[in-house]
């Protein structure tokens, strides 16, 4: 089958299309293929080993993926495809089933044909669901899920999503608007009709506004892009409201600390139940939410699809067509 892999950490130009052995399901593993899959900010860090957040982070990088080289040559951690095969002892999926879900930091997505537990985080997709949105269902649903949940969001909470547009922050706006709260959504001006399309009631383009200048406040500031701090944001919060992050070794330190009664959160590592499959089908059948997809690929131009990515400027998610290609 063909997939695309690396040998190799560095830039997206390690990757080419190689033909690699087709994998066998286990016992309790269904053999999907491939149909969509999406090209994403784990996949750039895993493959670069992290080498742009510094050495610390690298070599916890690599602890993880494989020193000196990727245990796991084919990344990907995002599908959507066909089951071709059941292991014996799979009971809740058929050959044929239309299937989405996220391997997470097992990856081996940018193949022709992948295994998966069926216990894992896979679950299938509804009648006329297309391939290429759910492919981009899961990794910001997943991360902005586990950031949001740390904050206590009611109806009625003020919540601000700064970086509103990428593939966290998308879907950030959505869930915080499923949760009730009354979302202020900051971002680029491109994406501005967007972001109120998805459900944020205020809008503020940051580079026209400062809303940390604005006078307003805030019970939870999502920073869905990794881009702020909490020491800029500390005054725009509510009493007893908290900073919430997706990425930043400082971040850690500082959610271990109390400033008054704000705070930072930032539990590590991040849980993402397989329940949140099912919860993302009902939200989707519900027209609560959905993936944006920026862009789409096909496979062999994987390179490009990383080179893009790598420019932190995509909206939502940039999808990649695998089995449709070959
Ligand atoms: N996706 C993952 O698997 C994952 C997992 C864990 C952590 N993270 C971290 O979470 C963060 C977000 O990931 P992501 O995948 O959602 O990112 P992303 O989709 O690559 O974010 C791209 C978006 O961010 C906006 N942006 C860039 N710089 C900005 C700035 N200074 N202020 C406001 N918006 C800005 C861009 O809009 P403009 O063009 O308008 O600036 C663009 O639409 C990253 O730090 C990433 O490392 C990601």
């Amino acid at each position: 089958m063909r997939a695309a892999v690396y040998e190799r950490y560095g830039p997206p130009e390690v990757l080419h299309i190689a033909d690699v052995p087709r994998p066998r399901p286990n016992n309790d593993e269904i053999l999907v293929m491939v149909r969509y899959s999406t090209v994403n900010r784990l996949d750039c860090h895993t493959r670069e080993a992290n080498r742009s957040n510094g050495v610390a982070v690298s070599l916890l990088s690599r602890a993880v993926s494989g020193i000196p080289r990727p245990r796991q040559p084919i990344l990907g951690t995002e599908f959507a495809g066909t089951v071709a095969a059941v292991g014996p002892a799979v009971i809740g999926f058929r050959v044929g089933d239309t299937v989405f879900g996220n391997t997470g930091l097992r990856f081996r997505c940018h193949a022709e044909y992948m295994c998966v537990s069926e216990q894992a985080r896979v679950g299938t997709m509804p009648a006329g669901g297309s391939f290429d949105e759910f492919a981009a269902v899961t990794d910001g649903a997943f991360n902005a899920l586990w950031c949001l949940r740390q904050a206590d969001i009611r109806k009625g909470s003020r919540v601000l999503v700064y970086g509103a547009s990428g593939a966290i922050g998308t879907a950030g706006v959505q869930m915080a608007a499923h949760f009730g709260a009354d979302v202020t959504a900051v971002c680029g001006p491109n994406a501005l009709d967007l972001v109120e399309s998805l459900g944020a009631s205020h809008v503020i383009d940051y580079t026209r506004d400062d809303f940390t200048h604005n006078g307003e406040t805030y019970n939870v500031i999502f920073d869905a892009v990794g881009k702020h701090s909490f020491k800029r944001c500390k005054a725009s919060l509510e009493h007893g409201g908290c900073f919430l992050a997706t990425d930043g070794f400082r971040n850690v330190l500082l959610a271990l600390k109390r400033f008054g009664d704000k705070r930072v959160r930032m539990a590590l590592p991040p849980r993402y139940p397989r329940t949140d499959v099912v919860f993302l089908r009902e939200l989707m059948e519900a027209g609560e939410y959905r993936a944006v997809i920026d862009r789409q690929y096909p496979l062999d131009d994987v390179v490009e699809a990383a080179r893009y990515v790598e420019t932190q400027q995509k909206v939502g998610n940039v999808v990649l067509r695998i089995a449709d290609a070959a």
